[in-house]
């Protein structure tokens, strides 16, 4: 939520800066702004909407950052927390004398008794926004350096100080922040601080860079410097220094990002949306690559749990928000089935306010794409204050949950930058799924024959979602036909229905019409009244082979819907014969176990969704109203 971008080095710093914001607008764009220190001065450029606005606004010959070539600058995209999404509370603020510039991400808490105490004192506020009291904050810290040692890690007069400055305003914010601010007194310094939300500096050749991540300075350097919880960090063209909060040296992980820029393009595609829902094969055979053994045995040595740890545990809670939650509904039928450990799936949300029961003997699981979702966090700590053990599976190395939780399991899909997530989810069932495999392995459970013939199934399952990629024409055509409903239902039993929990998520996120996903045995009970002439069900069918009774139940859902005027929109695998009667319109996914059926069967339900808000003229990757990380409770 919000991205931040700064950069200091030999280049000329808005371009680099804009060119981040591009990378990270997909953290929200209500509004985009940036400042840049030249000349003794800052200048600021801001503009409510999307990041295009602010560029039209630069390219105008009397922009105020039109003819720069200053080299250091930071710059903002904004998803609207406190005051509203308009020019005047687009980031970056400025204090009262025009010295600092700060931007935010995050929701600084106490900022109301700030606010009054900087308003008793005089100063004149220009913004709703939280954000505007740190800078005067840090101005005034800074003033109140004059002559004093405030070197704490620097003996350069030039420097040292605006970090000094942003540690004595850091001890007194509370809340989640990731602040950035420059002084017009030190060109050549970005200082950083982060608490709660994400940042980390990108190490370059003379320059070097502070952001949300690290795709918005890929393109200059892939060495990362991960900077950890109520840290400093200090960037000049020549280095970092980083402290924590009190001044004290801080202790941080450098690494190396293992993909390049084009991750982060779109690569031909009209939408990153169509482009992940593309790359799915490839980032579920980058998830299980190196997990599996040729015996058939899961291999999970980088989990930092150890088999003793994963023996003792009893119970199992799955905790995640939106698609990452649906993906831990997933995981729930797979790991009771294979291991016999009670599973509850909760939001993260949920999850610290009631007062769930834990102790050392259980096992939380928490799935995040980005690794910053807030809920995801609060209630990851809450179950490590109550001694639970918490294992991480997270798509963003380096990132919060991860580096909060007792264990990781990496997805590697790479970088997800559409909002709706589609390669995330794919991948995270795919972590789950091993963690459950791993457990059953260590605890040598029963089912040992399954286990092994699963092993082979999710080895097979890159080729199976490349297929349906294959076949997505005609679900094209049926997604302009349908753009014109007022709501779209989807059904599914066992892992069909959190498989028909996120069809609907992502038509209503990206299409903006009622959409709701129902276990299909649910309906009579009162959801069946949504039905009427002519609206569209959709329906995923488990294979008749092996579970022909609950087969046989949803075929029956499906002509109970269609008998009330529902017009069906079938996924069922290759040679199901049972639901071509009721079907007016079969789409065909290739043959695989129950388990493994929600890797082919949303895929279809991602490419409508896609495809009816392209037809609607909506922005694909970019919903109205949404960010990718959601860093705020
Ligand atoms: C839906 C979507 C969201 C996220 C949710 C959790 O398409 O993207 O529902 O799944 O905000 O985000 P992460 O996985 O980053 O914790």
């Amino acid at each position: 939520m919000c991205g931040i971008v700064g950069y200091t080095g030999p280049r000329r710093a808005v371009d680099i800066v804009v060119e981040g914001l591009r990378r990270l607008e997909y953290r929200g764009y209500d509004s985009a702004g940036i400042a840049v220190v030249d000349g003794g001065k800052i200048a600021v450029e801001k503009k409510a909407g999307k990041l295009a606005n602010l560029t039209s606004v630069l390219a105008d010959p009397g922009s105020a950052l039109g003819s720069t070539d200053a080299s250091t600058a930071i710059g903002h995209t904004r998803w609207a927390t406190h005051g509203g999404p308009t020019d005047r509370n687009a980031h970056p603020h400025l204090s009262a004398d025009g010295s600092v510039s700060v931007i935010h991400n995050g929701i600084i808490e106490n900022f109301a008794v700030l606010r009054a105490e900087l308003e008793d004192r005089g100063v004149e506020f220009r913004s709703d926004t939280d954000t505007e009291t740190a800078a005067h904050l840090i101005a005034e810290a800074y003033w109140s350096l004059d002559g004093q040692n405030y070197g704490h890690t620097s003996t350069d007069e030039t420097t040292g100080r605006l970090a000094e400055a942003m540690r004595i305003v850091c001890r007194r914010l509370e809340g989640a922040f990731t602040l950035l601010a420059v002084h017009r007194d030190v060109p050549g310094v970005v200082v950083g601080a982060r608490r709660n939300s994400p940042m980390v500096a990108g190490r370059g050749q003379g320059e070097n860079f502070l952001a949300s991540d690290v795709s918005a300075f890929i393109e200059y350097t892939r060495d990362a410097v991960e900077l950890g919880q109520d840290q400093v960090a200090e960037v000049t063209a020549d280095g970092i220094v980083v402290t924590d909060f009190a001044g004290g040296a801080a202790e941080v992980r450098d690494y190396h990002v293992d993909w390049d820029v084009s991750a982060a393009e779109k690569g031909g595609y009209d939408y990153f949306m169509l482009k992940e829902i593309a790359e799915q094969p490839q980032a579920i055979a980058d998830t299980l690559r190196g997990r599996l053994t040729e015996h058939n045995e899961i291999a999970l040595d980088e989990v930092r749990l150890t088999d003793q740890d994963l023996r003792d545990i009893d119970k199992i809670f799955i905790i995640g928000c939106g698609t990452s939650y649906n993906a831990g509904l997933v995981g729930k039928y797979a790991i009771e089935h294979w291991t016999r450990i009670p599973v509850e799936v909760e939001l993260a949300s949920e999850f610290r306010y009631r007062d769930p029961v834990l102790d050392r003997s259980t096992l939380v699981i928490a799935i995040s794409q980005s690794g910053e979702t807030m809920d995801t966090i609060m209630a990851l700590r809450h179950a490590k204050e109550q001694k639970a053990r918490v294992l991480a599976v997270c798509n963003t190395n380096g990132s919060t949950i991860p580096r909060e939780s007792d264990g990781v399991l990496y997805t590697h899909a790479g970088p997800e930058i559409a909002v709706a997530s589609t390669k995330a989810f794919v991948t995270q069932i795919i972590a789950v799924y091993l963690v459950g495999l791993h457990l059953a392995q260590i605890r040598g459970i029963k089912y040992s024959d399954e286990v092994a013939a699963i092993v082979d199934q999710l080895k097979a399952t890159p080729d199976a979602v490349a297929e349906v990629l294959q076949t997505m024409e005609p679900v094209r055509k049926l997604a302009r036909d349908l753009s014109g409903s007022q709501q779209v239902l989807f059904l599914g039993r066992h892992v069909g229905f959190p498989v028909a929990l996120e069809g609907a998520l992502k038509l209503k996120e990206l299409a903006y019409m009622h959409a709701e996903g129902f276990a299909a045995g649910e309906l009579k009970h009162g959801p069946i009244s949504l039905i009427d002439d002519g609206v569209p069900v959709v329906i995923t069918v488990p294979s008749p082979r092996g579970r022909s009774l609950l087969h046989d139940k949803i075929v029956s859902n499906i002509q109970e819907v269609r008998a009330r005027g529902a017009r069906t929109i079938v996924i069922a695998e290759e040679g199901d014969t049972a639901v071509e009667p009721y079907a007016d319109h079969l789409i065909r996914v290739p043959r695989t176990t129950t388990l493994l059926a929600p890797l082919t069967t949303v895929v279809p339900l991602q490419v409508l969704a896609c495809e009816i808000a392209a037809a609607r003229g909506n922005d694909v990757d970019q919903p109205r109203n949404l960010a990718k990380s959601v860093t705020v409770e």
